[in-house]
Formats: structure tokens, C-alpha cells, sequence
């Protein structure tokens, strides 16, 4: 056990690094909390204007989660990758550098998902998709892959990992609170669009 909490550490010390807010800064762009919705990920580094740089923090926030299921894994087996995984969910949402107020951990979410077991990421990135390409809502997508994930889990054939996806789509939920009453509002940015018009 003290090994499993030494690769949770190590999960959420990587899961806190937060890519969207260094690349932003470094390329210019200005303080992501102070544009949009005040997030740090892909979503609102699109805001900005900077396709690349969203790009760039999508690759690099879902990698981290990626990395860590694998790192983890193949170092300490798969209790310690789903450990991993998730504590690097939680860095991501709940940094230590950014007093516990980072983001909303889809891009984490998604990475560490197709490190997990990549049908499973497949099938929640094409949720992600679809729902984003009828909607245009980056915040409803991310809602409805996380809620469909532990559906996914079951019907394709990793039923252990179900519980584990409905705690992180409970967390995924809660850091969403402000969308979905923006969402029930009406006035929800479309993704690319700095404000719900
Ligand atoms: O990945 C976060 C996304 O679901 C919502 O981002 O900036 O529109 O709150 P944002």
C-alpha cells in the first residue's frame, strides 16, 4: 500500500502541471483565468484565438494522464496504473500550484481513459465528438462522454473499471456546475466563441 500511495503521488504531481495556462503564458496569449469562462484547458486556450496552442494543451493535458496509467502500469502493474490515472484526474482538477482550483479534467479524463483500456477511450473521444459536432457545446460533450463512460465500460468489456469512471464522471460533473447552469440558461458558449451568442 505505502508503494500504491507513492504512484498517487506521483500521478497527481504530474495531473497538476497545468499545460493550458504555461502554454498560454508562454506564447503570449495572456492569463486563461482573466478570457472566457476562466478555465485552464483546450477549451478556453481556444478562446485566445491560438488553434495550435489549443491543440498543444489537449495533446499535452491528456498525455499527462496517458503517462501516468502507463508509467505506473508497467512499472507496478494495474492497481497502480488506475491509481495513477485517477490521481493525475484529481491534480488536474484540484492543483496544489493553482490552490486546488485547476480545471475540468476532460483532456485528463480522456487520456488516461485510452491508456486504460483504448476501446474505452475510443468510444468516449467519439462520444466527445458527436455530441460537439451536433451541439458545438465543449462542455456538453465532456458531460455526456463522462456519464456514458462506465456504459461504455460494461458493454465493452472492462466492467472493472465501471465504478472507477462513475467517480471520476461525479467529479467531472461537479467541476462543470457553472456550465451546466450556463447551458440551462442559455447562454453557454459555442465551442470557438467567446460568449453564449
Ligand atoms: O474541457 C472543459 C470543457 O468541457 C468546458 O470548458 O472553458 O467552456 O468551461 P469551458
Amino acid at each position: 500500500l505505502p508503494l500504491l500511495a507513492l504512484w498517487a503521488l506521483a500521478g497527481y504531481l504530474l495531473g497538476s502541471v497545468p499545460f493550458g495556462l504555461v502554454i498560454a503564458r508562454a506564447l503570449g496569449l495572456g492569463d486563461l483565468r482573466a478570457i472566457g469562462s476562466g478555465n485552464i484547458g483546450a477549451t478556453n486556450v481556444l478562446r485566445t484565438g491560438s488553434k495550435p496552442a489549443a491543440a498543444a494543451t489537449l495533446i499535452l493535458d491528456s498525455g499527462k494522464g496517458a503517462a501516468a496509467v502507463l508509467v505506473a502500469r508497467a512499472l507496478a502493474g494495474e492497481d497502480a496504473g488506475q491509481i495513477a490515472g485517477l490521481a493525475a484526474f484529481l491534480g488536474h482538477c484540484f492543483p496544489v500550484w493553482l490552490r486546488f482550483r485547476g480545471g475540468k479534467g476532460v483532456a485528463t479524463f480522456l487520456g488516461l481513459l485510452i491508456a486504460l483500456a483504448w476501446p474505452l477511450g475510443l468510444a468516449a473521444c467519439a462520444t466527445w465528438l458527436v455530441t460537439a459536432a451536433v451541439t458545438r457545446f465543449s462542455s456538453l460533450a465532456a458531460l455526456v462522454a463522462a456519464a456514458l463512460s462506465p456504459l461504455w465500460a460494461t458493454l465493452l468489456g472492462r466492467p472493472d473499471t465501471a465504478a472507477l469512471l462513475m467517480a471520476l464522471a461525479l467529479v467531472v460533473l461537479w467541476r462543470h456546475r457553472e456550465n451546466v447552469a450556463r447551458l440551462r440558461a442559455g447562454t453557454e458558449p459555442r465551442i470557438g466563441r467567446k460568449t453564449g451568442r
